[in-house]
């Protein structure tokens, strides 16, 4: 069992990137197998900060190979500015870091035709990052317009497949927005090519790349992107992303079977947040919400928008567990909650007068619930410096092992602040 999987358990942002950080110096590969460049985090190296979307934060390790796996959709641009920013202050990444043949590409149209959809919609928007995910994400289903990385480099093949798509999305991008400028197949297929001839050398079958690494007995470290309640298939739908980012995904998304993890760690904040539309049946619109999300810094990463914040939700947070079938839980951000008198924990639903623990399968009936709390002291001490479990003060201890009595899981790790040092194991 020579594979770990991090898993956020909640609607992402959960501080999975420093988790990944910390476990990177004990395997030999991280792995990036689902979303895009809509997942976002910040991690802090030799005393600098990185922002990283697509490129797994293992790059910042020198011995450590970074793989985009075949799961992850790509956004060539912003994948090449990423890299020449890695470039610049890190040296070469030839070698350090491989892209799946298999991963399929984002195109200009993506982001068009997820604008106009987004605008068109009836009901409450998704809020997505509009950086062309779903949109690629459903041409891959249909296969009819999608273009996979390999595809770039048969040259004749893929001028005639951009020239064909651009027709198609043409009249249909016309027939939403009579005003808007036709997109140009012959200006697409050389900008594309000019990104497929600079990535090339990083282009490989990750796949088989992946299997043999396993033979040789190396360590893999899967780095899941966003959260479980946002999964494509178990998630808040429609609310969700448009893909599996619970750990169901790994599998599917990397190639690399299940049965090779050993260890399942799921991230969770010590309370919750949210960006963009959907139920959120914990959430404080008030000045504790407020309090939360200044305390926190919680502004979207990838698009600076304020996150929606709320007390823990446990039939949430225990359901994000078992999708994934967590081995142990990390507890991110306690730090965060050191000012408050009390905190709340949800414990149960109620829905119409009927005690529930099971989280509804639809937004409907999320929307209806009334959470059930269970109110506990807080600790009102700074714990930003604390590294044992037995320096934390005795509320605190108490509120993580509620945490850990609600959700069902052990607690492994606790974090304090976002510096490697500000960690807590806390099973030892
Ligand atoms: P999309 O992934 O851009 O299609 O957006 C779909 C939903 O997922 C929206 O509610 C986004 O705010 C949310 N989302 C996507 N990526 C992230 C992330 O990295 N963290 C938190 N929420 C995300």
């Amino acid at each position: 069992m020579s594979a770990t999987s991090v898993i956020g358990l909640q609607w992402g942002d959960e501080a999975k990137g420093k988790i990944v950080d910390l476990l990177t110096e004990e395997h030999d590969m991280v792995v990036r197998y689902q979303g895009g460049n809509n997942a976002g985090h910040t991690v802090v190296a030799d005393g600098e900060t990185y922002k990283l979307s697509l490129i797994p934060s293992g790059i910042l390790h020198e011995n450590v190979i970074s793989v985009i796996a075949t799961g992850v959709v790509i956004h060539p641009q912003a994948l090449l500015k990423e890299i020449d920013g890695i470039v610049a202050r890190r040296g070469a990444v030839e070698g350090r870091l491989l892209i799946s043949d298999r991963a399929h590409v984002i195109f200009p149209w993506h982001m068009l035709e997820e604008a106009a959809l987004e605008s068109n919609r009836r009901d409450e928007a998704i809020g997505t990052t509009m950086r062309g995910i779903g949109t690629c994400y459903r041409d891959k289903a249909g296969r009819t317009h999608a273009i996979r990385v390999g595809d770039m480099y048969r040259t004749e093949t893929f001028r005639s497949r951009i020239g064909e798509i651009v027709e198609f999305k043409n009249i249909v991008l016309k027939a939403i927005n009579p005003d808007v400028e036709p997109l140009d197949a012959d200006a697409i297929f050389e900008e594309y090519s000019e990104y497929a001839r600079r990535l090339k050398p990083l282009v490989t079958d990750t796949t088989a790349y992946l299997h043999h690494a396993l033979d040789e007995g190396k360590r893999l470290l899967f780095e899941g992107a966003q959260g479980s309640l946002l999964d494509l298939d178990h998630g808040t739908y429609p609310f969700v992303t448009s893909s599996n980012s619970s750990g169901c995904g790994v599998h599917s998304g990397s190639g690399v079977s299940e049965r090779v993890i050993g260890r399942m760690l799921g991230v969770a904040k010590a309370y919750t947040t949210r960006v963009g539309g959907g139920p959120f049946p914990t959430e404080l619109d008030d000045e504790i919400g407020q309090h939360i999300r200044d305390t926190g810094n919680e502004y979207g990463t990838v698009t600076g928008r304020p996150r929606r914040c709320g007390w823990f939700d446990a039939v949430a947070t225990r359901y994000g567990a078992r999708l994934s079938g967590v081995d142990g839980i990390v507890i991110a951000l306690l730090d965060v909650l050191s000012d408050l008198d009390e905190l709340k924990i949800c414990e149960a639903y109620e829905i119409d007068g009927e005690r529930i623990t099971d989280f509804p399968s639809h937004v409907d009936s999320l929307a209806k619930v009334k959470p059930i709390y269970r109110t506990l002291p807080g600790w009102k001490t700074d714990i930003t410096g604390v590294r044992k479990k037995e320096d934390l003060p005795a509320a605190a201890k108490s509120y993580v092992d509620t945490l850990a009595e609600v959700i069902g899981s052990p607690v492994h790790i606790v974090s304090v602040g976002p510096d490697r040092l500000q960690t807590i194991f806390y099973n030892e």
